[in-house]
């Protein structure tokens, strides 16, 4: 099974022009698992990063963990440009992934924000041959996603959390993040960050600022006490930031149900 680094660099919204200066700064610092998809429309200064600290000799390629998202282009749509893909849509995707990996073209296959019926579905295909290896999903401690979590993990699928830092919401303010955060002598990014490694799950945040993805490193120092986990899963409110305005109608739109 291959190996998910626990913590990697997110990509979305991380300009073309300095994008790829991040990505090097993030692996001389020691980052090995990127997020990327090709509707960030970066992937091709995200490749010459890459390419370049493999060719001076920083990284080797089978060291990195890249992600990458099938994109909807395939997937028919109305006249509005909105999806209307049925299930068998879906599941034909899934066959041209699970083509890719039988061919050794990528190293594993996941799922993202896939709620748990969802992902019974596909384990339920009768002629699947390969599970997902991760479910990408929305996960900080105003959206916690304990069931979500324990369910993918039951089922022997790791999880990633993205939009950790709550993107650009307040959640840097949030007074119990900012009192473990003194406790620690750490930032409440950090804290943010480390309360997902703690749960044994990956966590992606996205930064173009070289000071900020050192320090969105510099997690591996400090263990959250039991008391500070438990205080930092209280503040659940489920609180969805990325809710993909325009799908909520759609049959398979995942969030309409608890989890
Ligand atoms: N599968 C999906 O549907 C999906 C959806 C959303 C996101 N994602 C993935 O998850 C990644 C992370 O999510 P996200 O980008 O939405 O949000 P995020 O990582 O929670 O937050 C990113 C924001 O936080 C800032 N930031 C980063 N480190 C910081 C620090 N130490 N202190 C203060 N601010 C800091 C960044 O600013 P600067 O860059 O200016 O430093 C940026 O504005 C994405 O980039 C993408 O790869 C996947």
């Amino acid at each position: 099974m291959e190996k998910i680094p626990l913590l990697g660099l997110g990509t979305w919204k991380s300009s073309p022009n300095q994008v790829t200066e991040a990505i090097k700064a993030a692996i001389d610092l020691g980052y090995r698992h990127f997020d990327c998809a090709f509707i960030y429309n970066n992937e091709k200064e995200v490749g010459e990063a890459i390419e370049q600290k493999i060719k001076d000799g920083t990284v080797k390629r089978e060291d990195l963990f890249i992600v990458s998202k099938a994109g909807d282009d395939d997937l028919p749509k109305d006249q509005n440009g909105m999806i209307i893909a049925s299930e068998t849509d879906y599941l034909n995707t899934w066959e041209a992934m699970e083509d890719l990996l039988s061919e050794g073209l990528v190293k594993a296959i996941g799922v993202s924000n896939f709620n748990h019926k969802q992902i019974e579905r596909l384990l339920n295909k009768p002629d699947l041959r390969y599970k997902p290896t991760n479910n990408q999903i929305e996960s900080h401690p105003f959206l916690t996603q304990e069931k979500l979590i324990n369910y993918c993990h039951s089922k022997g699928i790791s999880v990633t959390a993205y939009r950790p830092l709550g993107g650009t919401s307040d959640i840097f303010n949030e007074p119990i993040i900012k009192k473990i955060a003194e406790k620690y002598n750490k930032s409440a990014a950090q804290v943010l960050i480390r309360f997902h490694i703690q749960r044994n799950v990956a966590v992606i945040p996205k930064s173009v600022t070289p000071s900020r993805i050192k320090e969105n490193f510099q997690v591996f120092d400090f263990e959250l006490a039991k008391e500070d986990m438990d205080a930092l899963l209280s503040l659940n409110k489920n609180l969805r930031l990325a809710q993909f305005p325009g799908a909520e109608n759609h049959k398979d739109y995942p969030f309409n149900i608890e989890y």
